[in-house]
Protein backbone atom coordinates (compact mmCIF):
# COMPACT_ATOMS: atom_id res chain seq x y z
CA UNK A 1 0.00 0.00 0.00
CA UNK A 2 1.58 2.93 -1.28
CA UNK A 3 0.61 6.61 -0.89
CA UNK A 4 2.21 10.01 -2.60
CA UNK A 5 3.45 12.91 -0.82
CA UNK A 6 3.05 15.86 -3.76
CA UNK A 7 4.89 19.23 -2.78
CA UNK A 8 4.74 22.01 -5.15
CA UNK A 9 6.85 25.26 -5.82
CA UNK A 10 9.22 26.79 -3.75
CA UNK A 11 8.60 23.90 -0.82
CA UNK A 12 12.00 22.32 -1.80
CA UNK A 13 12.98 25.82 0.16
CA UNK A 14 11.64 25.23 3.47
CA UNK A 15 13.74 26.00 6.37
CA UNK A 16 15.35 28.80 5.07
CA UNK A 17 12.09 30.44 3.29
CA UNK A 18 10.59 33.04 5.69
CA UNK A 19 10.92 31.09 8.52
CA UNK A 20 8.64 33.34 10.53
CA UNK A 21 6.05 32.07 8.03
CA UNK A 22 6.69 28.43 7.44
CA UNK A 23 9.24 27.71 10.43
CA UNK A 24 12.77 26.24 10.33
CA UNK A 25 11.94 22.68 9.56
CA UNK A 26 12.91 21.23 6.04
CA UNK A 27 11.53 19.30 2.86
CA UNK A 28 13.35 16.47 4.35
CA UNK A 29 11.59 16.76 7.56
CA UNK A 30 8.06 16.76 6.48
CA UNK A 31 8.95 13.68 4.33
CA UNK A 32 9.71 12.05 7.53
CA UNK A 33 6.39 13.29 8.87
CA UNK A 34 4.63 11.25 6.50
CA UNK A 35 6.78 8.13 6.38
CA UNK A 36 6.80 8.01 9.80
CA UNK A 37 3.04 8.52 10.00
CA UNK A 38 2.22 6.46 7.09
CA UNK A 39 4.79 3.58 8.11
CA UNK A 40 2.40 2.91 11.97
CA UNK A 41 -0.44 2.19 9.42
CA UNK A 42 1.33 -0.50 7.22
CA UNK A 43 1.63 2.65 4.02
CA UNK A 44 4.87 3.48 2.00
CA UNK A 45 5.55 6.73 0.89
CA UNK A 46 6.71 7.99 -2.72
CA UNK A 47 7.98 11.41 -2.24
CA UNK A 48 8.05 14.29 -4.74
CA UNK A 49 8.60 17.74 -5.14
CA UNK A 50 8.47 20.22 -8.39
CA UNK A 51 8.20 23.61 -8.97
CA UNK A 52 6.58 23.01 -12.31
CA UNK A 53 2.84 23.21 -12.64
CA UNK A 54 2.65 20.36 -15.72
CA UNK A 55 5.30 17.99 -13.56
CA UNK A 56 2.13 18.23 -10.49
CA UNK A 57 -0.12 17.44 -13.10
CA UNK A 58 1.97 14.32 -14.19
CA UNK A 59 2.31 13.21 -10.99
CA UNK A 60 -1.04 13.60 -9.98
CA UNK A 61 -2.60 11.26 -12.59
CA UNK A 62 0.26 8.87 -11.97
CA UNK A 63 -1.40 8.38 -8.41
CA UNK A 64 -3.96 6.37 -10.06
CA UNK A 65 -2.55 2.99 -10.24
CA UNK A 66 -0.17 3.50 -8.20
CA UNK A 67 -1.07 4.93 -5.00
CA UNK A 68 -3.87 4.51 -2.33
CA UNK A 69 -4.44 7.94 -1.62
CA UNK A 70 -2.32 11.95 -1.72
CA UNK A 71 -1.55 13.98 0.57
CA UNK A 72 -0.74 17.51 -1.50
CA UNK A 73 0.74 20.71 -0.56
CA UNK A 74 0.33 22.65 -3.77
CA UNK A 75 1.49 25.84 -2.52
CA UNK A 76 1.47 28.66 -4.71
CA UNK A 77 -0.64 26.99 -7.43
CA UNK A 78 -3.10 26.21 -4.89
CA UNK A 79 -4.16 29.66 -5.91
CA UNK A 80 -4.61 29.33 -9.37
CA UNK A 81 -4.36 25.99 -10.86
CA UNK A 82 -7.24 24.70 -12.71
CA UNK A 83 -5.18 22.30 -14.50
CA UNK A 84 -4.24 20.85 -11.11
CA UNK A 85 -7.81 20.68 -9.83
CA UNK A 86 -8.76 18.90 -13.03
CA UNK A 87 -6.18 15.90 -12.23
CA UNK A 88 -7.25 15.34 -8.79
CA UNK A 89 -11.20 15.57 -10.32
CA UNK A 90 -9.53 12.74 -13.12
CA UNK A 91 -8.10 10.30 -10.59
CA UNK A 92 -10.06 8.37 -7.62
CA UNK A 93 -7.39 8.06 -5.33
CA UNK A 94 -8.38 10.21 -2.45
CA UNK A 95 -6.48 13.83 -1.96
CA UNK A 96 -6.23 15.69 1.00
CA UNK A 97 -4.66 19.48 0.45
CA UNK A 98 -2.23 20.94 3.20
CA UNK A 99 -1.09 23.98 3.81
CA UNK A 100 1.59 24.53 6.31
CA UNK A 101 0.31 28.65 7.35
CA UNK A 102 -3.12 29.66 8.17
CA UNK A 103 -4.15 30.95 4.48
CA UNK A 104 -6.85 32.16 5.84
CA UNK A 105 -5.57 35.15 7.82
CA UNK A 106 -3.06 36.24 4.86
CA UNK A 107 -3.26 37.86 1.56
CA UNK A 108 -6.58 37.58 0.12
CA UNK A 109 -5.25 36.01 -3.02
CA UNK A 110 -4.92 33.51 -0.47
CA UNK A 111 -8.02 32.53 0.88
CA UNK A 112 -9.43 30.65 -2.25
CA UNK A 113 -7.96 27.42 -3.24
CA UNK A 114 -9.05 25.76 -6.77
CA UNK A 115 -8.30 22.47 -5.28
CA UNK A 116 -10.44 22.52 -2.26
CA UNK A 117 -13.66 21.26 -3.45
CA UNK A 118 -12.24 18.00 -5.84
CA UNK A 119 -10.25 16.91 -2.71
CA UNK A 120 -11.60 14.76 0.52
CA UNK A 121 -10.66 17.63 2.77
CA UNK A 122 -7.84 20.37 3.70
CA UNK A 123 -5.33 20.69 6.59
CA UNK A 124 -4.31 24.40 6.81
CA UNK A 125 -2.11 26.04 9.91
CA UNK A 126 -0.90 23.53 12.09
CA UNK A 127 2.71 24.09 10.78
CA UNK A 128 4.09 20.95 9.42
CA UNK A 129 2.32 18.87 11.99
CA UNK A 130 -0.66 19.79 9.73
CA UNK A 131 1.61 16.85 7.23
CA UNK A 132 1.02 14.46 10.13
CA UNK A 133 -2.55 14.79 10.62
CA UNK A 134 -3.11 15.24 6.71
CA UNK A 135 -1.74 11.60 6.16
CA UNK A 136 -3.70 10.28 9.37
CA UNK A 137 -7.14 11.83 7.12
CA UNK A 138 -6.17 10.17 3.33
CA UNK A 139 -5.67 6.65 5.32
CA UNK A 140 -8.53 7.10 6.92
CA UNK A 141 -10.85 8.08 4.02
CA UNK A 142 -8.85 5.00 1.96
CA UNK A 143 -9.67 2.33 4.78
CA UNK A 144 -13.21 3.67 5.39
CA UNK A 145 -14.11 3.65 1.70
CA UNK A 146 -12.68 -0.13 1.36
CA UNK A 147 -9.91 0.55 -1.02
C1 LIG B 1 1.45 27.29 1.35
C2 LIG B 1 0.53 28.52 1.27
C3 LIG B 1 0.54 29.10 -0.13
O1 LIG B 1 -0.29 30.25 -0.19
C4 LIG B 1 1.95 29.53 -0.53
O2 LIG B 1 1.96 29.97 -1.87
C5 LIG B 1 2.96 28.46 -0.31
C6 LIG B 1 2.87 27.61 0.88
C7 LIG B 1 1.56 26.73 2.79
O3 LIG B 1 1.96 25.58 2.94
O4 LIG B 1 1.26 27.44 3.76
O5 LIG B 1 3.92 28.35 -1.08
O6 LIG B 1 0.91 26.25 0.54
Amino acid sequence: KRLFLINGPNLNMLGKREPDTYGHETLEDVTKVVKDTAWEHGYEVEAFQSNHEGDLVDKVQLAEGEAAGIVINPAAYTHTSIALRDAVSAINPPVVEIHISNVHNRESFRHTSMLAPVCAGQVVGFGIDGYRLATLGVIQKIEREGR
